[in-house]
This record gives C-alpha cells, structure tokens and sequence, in this order.
C-alpha cells in the first residue's frame, strides 16, 4: 500500500468575521458554514490541510458560532484527526489568528487557510512548500481584480518586490490566496503587530516582516490550480456553480471529509466504515458507502 506521510505542522481555519458582505444570508449563521453546493463552505479549506497531510488542526470562529462547528465536525476523531476550537471575539484581524494559536502552535510549524478559500486541483503545490518552509510562503495566483486582494509583485527570479493589501492601484495581477505556510517564528511577529489604520493585524503586515528578513517565499500557482473565494453572494454562487459542475461530469465528490481521510490513511477501512455507517441516511453516505470496494 502506498505510504501517504503527514506533515508536523499544524493547521487553522480562520472562520470568524461578521460576513457582512453576505447579508442577509450571514444574519443568523456564520460565513464558513453557508451552503456551497451540497457540503458547508468550511468542508473545502478543511480536506485542503487534510489533503496535504495536516492533522492536528484549530478552528478560529465567534463566540456565537464556534459551537456550531465544534456540533458539526466534533473532536475530529470520526475523520482520524484532532480538531480543537478557540474563540475570536472580535474581529481583530487575521493575524490575530497567531495570538489566539500561540500555545496550540507550540514548538510547531504551521499552515493557516481562510475558512471562505476553495481550492481545486493539485495539492502537491501545499505539501512542497510544508517541506521546503524557510520562513514564510505565501502563493500567488492571477486574477481580474487583484485589488480585492492581498497582491505581490514579484521579479524575474520570483524574488519579492513590493506586497500591498487591497491596493486601488496594485503593482501585478498577482494576489496573494488565504493560505500560508509559516515557521514558528510567525507567533513573535504577529505579537509585534501593531493595528492597521483599519485596526486590524494586517497578515500583509506579517508577510513584509518575513521578507525584511529575506524569508518571503512566493509560489505562483498554475492555472491549473482552482482559486475561488466566497466572500460576496455572486462568488459564493461561482464557487457552488463550479463544483457542481465538476462532481455531476465525474460523479466524485470535491471536500469530502471522511473520502479525504479514508484516502489520505487517516482512517483504515474498518474505521472508515464505522464512520460511514454513523452518517443520516443521504446520497452523501451513499457517496461514502460506494467507496468502500474501490
Ligand atoms: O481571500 C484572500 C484574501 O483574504 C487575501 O488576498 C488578503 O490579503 C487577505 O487580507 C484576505 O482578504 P479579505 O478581504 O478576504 O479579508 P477578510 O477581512 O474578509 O477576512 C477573510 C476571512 O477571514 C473572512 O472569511 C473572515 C475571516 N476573519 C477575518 C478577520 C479580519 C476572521 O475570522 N477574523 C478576522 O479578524
């Protein structure tokens, strides 16, 4: 049997914030935890750790939601992985994330997605930069509206020229996806943080000190790699448009937790099954099931 390592660092889903923007879907439950497609949004930034080998995992929300997802996904034991909840309760940033974290991330290394980032395709991309860390590595993937976004200019040699948050005039096309690898450093910096004029912890603020100290790297991602965020109602329908199309063409699921952990050995068949036989009777536990003698 192929032997699938899983990597040291931890992981965080960051999935507070008010959601504003999705008003008034956001009204009564969090962001993370809206529909996309057939599997709640925090399904796909989760089995992204999971895919590149990520057990040991925190999920960061509001006071109000963090019982919701600690009901949804449980102590993560049903999946052959540690989840644990902490609370945010304002939102102070996303660097923020690391203060909250400091004792959870330990002596560790550690890879922090957005709970509203979806990605589609390769993963080798993640794994390589959880085993090749120097400091920091960020991605960089070309869009249409860079000024949305975190943004990076890079040179020739993909060394880094200039990272700006949502610049109105931004320097490359290139922005910068909710997903990062870091060094242990990464909890010293964030606590030398001073608030933005936003008042929040910029994590662009975070990436300039890695690079003041030469430790920025920057992997731009192909085109066949699938970046879609969900911050506002017509993306969040792109994003459930999008995986709809790709499982009903291959009839395989996309963000499955328990396929993820059965493929990444999580979970031996037997666990699996038990895990399985627990779901509500749905095409869900239908998909599950039918994987059991593949
Ligand atoms: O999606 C990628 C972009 O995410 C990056 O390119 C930007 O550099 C980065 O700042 C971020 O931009 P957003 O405009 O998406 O940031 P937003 O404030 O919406 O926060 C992103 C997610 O993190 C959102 O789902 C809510 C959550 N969040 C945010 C903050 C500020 C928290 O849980 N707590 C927070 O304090």
């Amino acid at each position: 049997m192929r032997h699938l390592p899983s990597s040291t660092a931890k992981g965080i889903v960051l999935a507070g914030g008010s959601g504003s923007r999705l008003y008034p879907l956001t009204a009564a439950f969090s962001k993370q935890l809206q529909p996309v497609y057939d599997k709640p949004m925090i399904f796909y930034p989760l089995s992204t750790l999971m895919m590149a080998g990520i057990k040991d995992i925190m999920i960061i929300s509001t006071p109000q939601d963090t019982p919701v997802f600690e009901r949804l996904l449980g102590d993560g034991s049903q999946l052959g992985i540690s989840l644990s909840y902490a609370i945010q309760n304002e939102p102070r940033g996303i660097a923020d994330a690391f203060l909250i974290a400091k004792n959870f991330i330990a002596e560790s290394d550690v890879c922090l997605i957005l709970g509203d980032n979806l990605f589609y395709g390769k993963l080798d991309f993640l794994r390589a930069a959880l085993n090749n860390n120097r400091g920091a590595t960020v991605f960089g993937y070309q869009v249409q509206d860079p000024s949305r976004y975190g943004v990076v200019e890079i040179d020739a040699n993909g060394n880094v020229i200039s990272i700006q948050e949502k610049p109105t005039k931004p320097l490359s096309n290139m922005a910068i996806p909710g997903l990062y690898v870091y060094n242990n450093s990464v909890c010293e910096i964030a606590a030398s943080l001073t608030p933005s004029p936003r008042g929040e912890l910029e994590i662009t603020d975070v990436h300039k000190m890695y690079m003041e100290r030469g430790l920025l790297d920057v992997i731009p991602l192909g085109r066949g790699i699938a970046w879609l965020d969900t911050g506002t109602p017509e993306s969040l329908h792109d994003a459930g448009t999008f995986i709809h199309a790709i499982e009903k063409r291959q009839g395989l699921k996309i963000g499955c937790l328990e396929e993820v952990a059965l493929h990444m050995q999580f979970l031996n068949t037997e666990q699996y099954i038990q895990t399985v036989t627990a779901l509500p009777n749905s095409s869900y536990k239908d998909y599950c099931m039918s994987l059991v003698n593949q």
